[in-house]
């Protein structure tokens, strides 16, 4: 099941093992989303959606390569802490190399489809009294131990895969475009694609493929109730403070220690870019933009959208930028946000007029 050369594995020699354990992932779309272009007022908007990776988000790039390498060094348990998205990778990814997978999930905060993905797929889940800080605590000190092999993005070999991210939006935005993007903005967890992205360029720099110039400004959107790395960048602090209490509708990004911020926040500062945070109300209004545009996605992904927004309105992103949003997760993720985020159903007879007379006009 190794296939070199499709996708992820397209970027071989960027990647520090020639092959992996896959699932086909990567080779993402980068739609056109004219509708919000416009409402926005940049010169040119793209979504690069990677909620369209077979797990629905962008885990699986790092997981092919972090199962991989895990398989190599001949590890016993692979285990995550997870708001739900690396679980559900992982749980895939872990069953396709035949691995035991333990994935530790904060009580009562993690989405229906993610949980779903994680149960299917036979992973070993459990729920902590907690939030994803803990589990991670709780996740480290076993890998510490020799008791797992760690596959959250504190692992390197993970953010070598996430790398192809960037990798991919320079291709795809030249294609289309004929030039390279002026920024990229994303949503934060734990920093691991802001950090991934900016090691993606300096690569490409070092490489003699763009100019140093060229990099694409790096913007990273928080959820207003767990923004430390907001709080960081706007403080101009070079680390953050962990957030004890943390609360968001977009429960991916609800986490209170950026565990990769001391890549992350180098990354924006070089790259000349920020960090806001968004209401939940933000985000909800942008995932209803996006699915007006035909692109669903989950919260946490509807960030980038709703900080695109909120910078473009203060002035601080120009109506003459060409801008990418990083989508990270597919609408399914999260059933429930979807529902309460569109329409609602109406019961009606088992009668055609009654149908036609519902459906109106
Ligand atoms: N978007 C989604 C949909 C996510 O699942 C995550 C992280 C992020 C954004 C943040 O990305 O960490 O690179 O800044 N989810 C992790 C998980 C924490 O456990 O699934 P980051």
């Amino acid at each position: 099941d190794s296939v070199a050369g499709e996708g992820v594995w397209r970027y071989a020699p960027a990647l520090p093992v020639d092959d992996g354990v896959t699932i086909e992932e990567g080779n993402t779309p980068l739609y056109e989303a004219p509708s919000i272009e416009a409402a926005v007022d940049v010169a040119d908007l793209r979504i690069k959606h990677e909620g369209m990776n077979p797990t629905g988000s962008f885990k699986d790039r790092g997981m092919t390569v972090g199962v991989r390498v895990a398989e190599r060094i001949g590890v016993g348990r692979l285990a995550c802490a997870s708001t739900g998205n690396t679980s559900a990778a992982l749980s895939a990814y872990g069953a396709r190399a035949n691995k035991e997978t333990l994935v530790l999930l904060p009580e009562g905060n993690v989405a229906a489809g993610k949980l779903a993905q994680a149960s299917l797929h036979g992973a070993t889940m459990l729920e902590v009294e907690g939030n994803f800080d803990d589990c991670l605590d709780i996740v480290s000190e076993l890998a510490d131990r020799g008791e797992v092999y760690l596959l959250n993005s504190l692992n390197p070999f993970r953010l070598e895969g996430q790398k192809t991210i960037g990798l991919e939006i320079i291709e795809q935005f030249r294609d289309q475009t004929g030039s390279l993007p002026d920024r990229i903005v994303l949503p934060v967890g734990n920093a691991g694609n802001t950090a991934a992205l900016h090691k993606a360029f300096r690569e490409l720099v070092a490489a003699g493929a763009i100019e140093e110039a060229e990099v694409p400004t790096l913007t990273g959107v928080q959820a207003a109730g767990a923004a430390p790395m907001v709080e960081a960048i706007e403080n101009g602090w070079d680390s953050v403070t962990r957030w004890e209490d943390v609360e968001t509708r977009a429960t991916a990004i609800r986490i209170g220690e950026p565990v990769n911020a001391p890549k992350a926040i180098p990354a924006i500062r070089q790259t000349g870019g920020t960090a806001v945070a968004v209401e939940d109300e933000e985000i909800t209004a942008a995932q209803r933009e996006l699915a007006q545009d035909g692109i669903g996605v989950e919260p946490a992904s509807a960030a980038s959208v709703a900080g695109l927004r909120k910078l473009r309105e203060a002035g601080e992103i120009t109506a003459d930028e060409q801008v990418v949003c990083l989508t990270t997760g597919h609408l399914l993720k999260d059933p429930d946000a979807a529902a309460e985020a569109g329409n609602d159903p109406t019961t009606v007879p088992n009668d055609v007029d009654a149908v036609l007379d519902a459906a109106g006009d």
